[in-house]
């Protein structure tokens, strides 16, 4: 693929392993990945659109062709602006395929040049979340094997008590 482009979108509430593992599997396959902070309006979250911003970029800093964006619409209207075709999304199990294959569909609906790629999650990352993320870090466990380094400050210094 010359010039390929693919968008990896998502929420980052935050960004863990299982996040930086499909954004460096992505990165290898395609010339550019943007990865794209996006709302999923039924996760209230937890940190900000720009603390998401800032701990992918922290993370990202080592891939040169990985570049971080936030949109506040739709997925399929984000396509449309940037004109990238290809949609990529870690899928950990059965469960995670039925509510991605859902989604796939309607944003192909919305956008038919857009298609989404599936890639399977590694299994050491299938049973990292987001929200198991923020549970361990409410109660000061240690956040290593789950969380990228990098994105590690930010995560504590939002829960560190007042
Ligand atoms: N390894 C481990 N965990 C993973 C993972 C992987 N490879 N990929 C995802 N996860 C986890 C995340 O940590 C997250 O955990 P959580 O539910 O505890 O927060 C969960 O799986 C899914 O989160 P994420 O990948 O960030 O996506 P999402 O489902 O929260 O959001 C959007 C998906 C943002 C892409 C979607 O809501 C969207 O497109 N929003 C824009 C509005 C829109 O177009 N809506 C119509 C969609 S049909």
């Amino acid at each position: 693929m010359n010039n390929s482009r693919c968008l990896y979108p998502g929420s980052f509430d935050p960004v863990t392993l299982g996040h930086l593992d499909i954004i460096r599997r992505a990165a290898a396959i395609f010339d550019t990945v943007v990865v794209g902070v996006l709302h999923n309006p039924e996760k209230k979250g937890c940190f900000s659109v720009e603390q998401r911003v800032d701990m992918l970029q922290r993370v990202c800093r080592d891939m040169p062709n990985v570049q971080v964006i936030s949109y506040g619409g739709l997925l399929a209207q984000l396509t449309k602006e940037t004109g990238i075709s290809v949609v990529v999304r870690g899928v950990r199990g059965v469960a995670d395929l039925e509510s991605e294959t859902a989604m796939a569909r309607i944003n192909h609906q919305l956008n038919p040049a857009l298609e989404t790629l599936f890639l399977p999650a590694s299994p050491e990352m299938g049973e990292i979340s987001a929200s198991m993320v923020r549970q361990l870090a409410a109660f000061g466990a240690d956040l290593s094997a789950y969380v990228p380094q990098e994105a590690l400050p930010v995560i504590l210094a939002a829960f560190q008590p007042q």
